[in-house]
């Protein structure tokens, strides 16, 4: 959990509301070490630290990593509690955000956990940013009224910084209304009107059974105009839940508003929520080309590219002038084959299929430079994590092709973390695992579809998730890339910082420089371009120093994750200074993508970013020139994540060949507007809206102040329709986007 801190500030803003009758306890003890004793009530604490819960336990001068510590509270819990209270069941324990894995007692016996331990069946798995709630019945001898209470808290961390960040912690005795809840989520698509529906649902933690109105309205977010509204009259308990299902077009965005209002009590309950909604028009029946015409190779290594048209297949594919060496599957529009000289290759491709035909004038620029856009394609951390077996890898790879996200680019296939065997064969060579049953048959396939084959490493002894890191082993390593042929390696610092600490020189540059700079050396022995991805979040301002160990792309950033925080901390605050170092060939990376179906284990679940902030995420990633690495599982990718990442003219700003990242224009409260110059002399531009309400942005405001004189046309780059030059008035709902083309 790299760059926790700027997360940290970002969540304060919004943590828990407290009531009036609520117990708030912030001051413990804490005692770095492990012992089952201290969950007990009788524990000597003479020795142990104050402590509060409301920053990590690093920021209080605790050092404790891949390590227990522990927190005892002595809380008076009043009875008068269960006297405010109108519903009296339970008694709510609401400890905050842990890092990262926890386990609370309350006088010696356990009542909730989150995440799990090293030494747990399941292993270790953290949950820093999951908000913890335990319950326990209010007629439980647990709780000891009127009297002191123990609760005692066991946390794991397995990167600092560490511990209880979001206190205080707070005693609750909820009310009806605290315990009636309204999810709603997106159901299987609506027949009516041919687009999607809701389903809203009522749920109580409570036995008693309550009664109300329970309405869902389907409004229009710009207008707050109501499109349909449903009514029942609806008693609920913890065993009778109620819900509302209500059909809505997927093509436009609507706010759904489902509230639940109590009759005895008058109080109400409200969830609003945006659901996904698809902006990319569906493409022609005709084909269409997606990717840039433009492709760098260095003499004499092997081609690996896929043309990208969409359109009804079959469709075929021929050159009449393709260049010596070269072969055009006609099936698939797979380019194949090398180039011997130094030079640019300019040639016409046609695709065809029963609805028409395209031409597209395509060059390879061979020479000394590869990766002359960002790259796209699929990485397999953010889906499976440590679990990635050759069959997901396939699988995804397949769908890829199936589900048309090849059409428009997408060709690196990586494998991240999780491959390697616990020991090297005999004579040094790395071994693969009995999860990959053969990389050289993996990469043989993935190139015969014209996509390409990406591994991952550290220079390290070990990788991040406890594998076999290249140390003292590169060359071997980059030779077994080679016979493989892997087309992207992703180097990720790790376990390195073990030997890094250790060296006199590691206050310089140099020091952080120096194993990718060995890798290097390595790579471009082989007789392949090999996509070289730094990985080491940031450090010693690598975007300073990554080209000169001739890397395509460089992570900026630690890792990110399916958030609002996670994305806003890395996209918008930590980019912003970064435009100067992107350049063809070399790229920052903010880390992959959080779109789909996520979870970084064997439980995929859905982003957790709303459909505004996904239109967000790619196209801020677009804007900055990023890689574009898919991070779900491709088989299980929905219409609407397919819609996000294949937009052609979206996609065309990232591949964009002059190559220019976008600077942050505007910083205007919660508007910021980012924008970047266009190989044809126009731009892209960004009006995002970072806060927490709708708004109204009125562009022109910031003409002067981006040396905008007379709009000759605007594009609207996801609706793909060309808009008013005058009216330039937009509606941005909370952390969505206006993504535009501006002249
Ligand atoms: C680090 C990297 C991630 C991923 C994991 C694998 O955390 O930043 O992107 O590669 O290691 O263990």
């Amino acid at each position: 959990m790299k760059h926790f801190f700027s997360v940290l500030i970002i969540i304060s803003f919004i943590s828990l509301p407290i009531f009036a009758q609520d117990v708030s306890v912030e001051k413990g003890k804490f005692r770095v070490g492990d012992n089952a004793a201290w969950a007990g009530v009788n524990v000597d604490e003479s020795a142990w630290r104050d402590i509060t819960n409301t920053s990590t336990w690093t920021s209080q001068g605790v050092k404790c990593e891949n390590a227990f510590g522990w927190y005892r509270y002595h809380v008076t819990i009043p009875k008068s509690l269960l006297d405010k209270s109108d519903l009296k069941e339970t008694v709510d324990f609401i400890m905050g955000k842990i890092d990262d894995a926890d386990e609370v007692y309350l006088n010696g016996k356990m009542i909730g956990k989150t995440g799990s331990f090293p030494s747990d069946p399941k292993g270790y798995e953290g949950k820093w940013n999951t908000l913890r709630q335990y319950r326990v019945k209010s007629n439980s001898d647990l709780i000891r009224w009127d009297a002191d209470n123990v609760l005692a808290v066991r946390v794991y961390n397995a990167g600092d910084p560490g511990g209880m960040f979001q206190g205080p912690v707070i005693v609750r005795v909820p009310n009806t209304i605290d315990n009636l809840s309204i999810s709603i989520s997106e159901g299987a698509k609506g027949k009516e009107q041919g687009g999607s529906q809701c389903v809203c649902t009522l749920t109580g933690q409570m036995s008693a059974t309550k009664s109300g109105i329970f309405t869902v309205q389907v409004q229009d977010p710009e207008t707050g105009k109501v499109l349909a509204e449903k009514s029942q009259n609806v008693s609920v308990n913890a065993k009778k839940n109620r819900t509302i299902s209500m059909p809505y077009d997927n093509h436009s965005m609507v706010r759904i508003i489902a509230t639940f209002t109590e009759s005895k009590s008058g109080l109400s309950t409200t969830t609003k929520y945006i659901p996904k909604y698809i902006l990319t028009p569906a493409a022609p029946a005709e084909p269409r080309f997606n990717t840039t015409p433009l492709y760098g190779v260095r003499p004499d290594s092997p081609i690996h590219f896929r043309f990208g048209v969409s359109g009804e297949k079959p469709m075929k594919f021929s050159s009449d002038d393709l260049p010596k060496g070269l072969t055009l599957n006609p099936d698939n529009g797979a380019l194949s084959g090398s180039l011997e000289e130094v030079g640019s290759y300019t040639f016409t491709v046609k695709a065809k299929n029963a609805k028409g035909e395209q031409t597209q004038r395509f060059t390879i620029r061979c020479g000394s430079k590869i990766a002359l856009t960002p790259p796209m394609g699929w990485n397999s951390w953010n889906c499976w994590g440590l679990s990635v077996t050759q069959d997901k890898v396939i699988s995804s790879s397949k769908a890829l092709i199936e589900k048309g996200l090849a059409d428009y680019g997408y060709c690196y296939m990586n494998i991240d973390d999780g491959w390697e065997a616990p020991k090297r064969n005999d004579d040094g060579t790395i071994a693969v695992n009995e999860k990959f049953p053969s990389m050289k048959e993996l990469g043989d396939w993935l190139h015969s579809e014209g996509l390409k084959f990406g591994i991952y490493s550290s220079p390290g002894d070990l990788t991040c998730g406890g594998y076999l890191g290249s140390i003292d082993h590169e060359l071997q390593d980059a030779e077994s890339y080679n016979s493989w042929g892997v087309d992207y390696l992703k180097y990720d610092w790790c376990g390195y910082g073990r030997k890094h600490r250790t060296e006199p020189d590691n206050k310089t540059v140099a020091s952080y420089v120096r194993p990718y700079l060995l890798m290097e050396r390595c790579l471009r022995q082989q007789p392949r371009d090999i996509f070289y991805s730094l990985c080491q979040y940031g450090m010693a301002e690598v975007w300073k120093w990554g080209h000169a160990v001739d890397a395509n792309s460089w992570r900026t950033t630690g890792d990110i994750t399916d958030t609002w925080e996670s994305l806003y901390d890395i996209g918008f605050c930590q980019q912003p200074e970064l435009y100067p170092y992107a350049q063809p060939g070399h790229w920052n990376d903010p880390d992959m993508l959080i779109v789909g179906k996520v979870g970084w284990s064997n439980n995929l679940r859905d982003s957790r970013l709303t459909p505004d902030e996904q239109y967000t995420h790619i196209s801020l990633w677009t804007l900055l020139a990023s890689n574009m690495l898919i991070g779900c599982d491709i088989a299980q990718m929905d219409e609407f994540t397919v819609s996000l990442l294949c937009n052609n003219e979206v996609n065309a700003v990232n591949q964009d060949i002059l190559g220019k990242q976008a600077q942050r224009v505007v910083l205007d409260g919660s508007i910021q507007i980012w924008s970047r110059p266009l190989s044809d002399g126009s731009y892209a531009v960004g009006i995002f809206n970072v806060g927490k309400d709708d708004a109204r942005v009125d562009f022109k405001k910031y003409f002067k102040e981006m040396g905008i004189g007379t709009l000759k046309s605007v594009r609207d780059l996801w609706r793909q329709q060309d808009l008013s030059t005058s009216d330039v008035n937009y509606f941005i709902p909370t952390h969505g986007v206006k993504y535009l083309k501006i002249r």
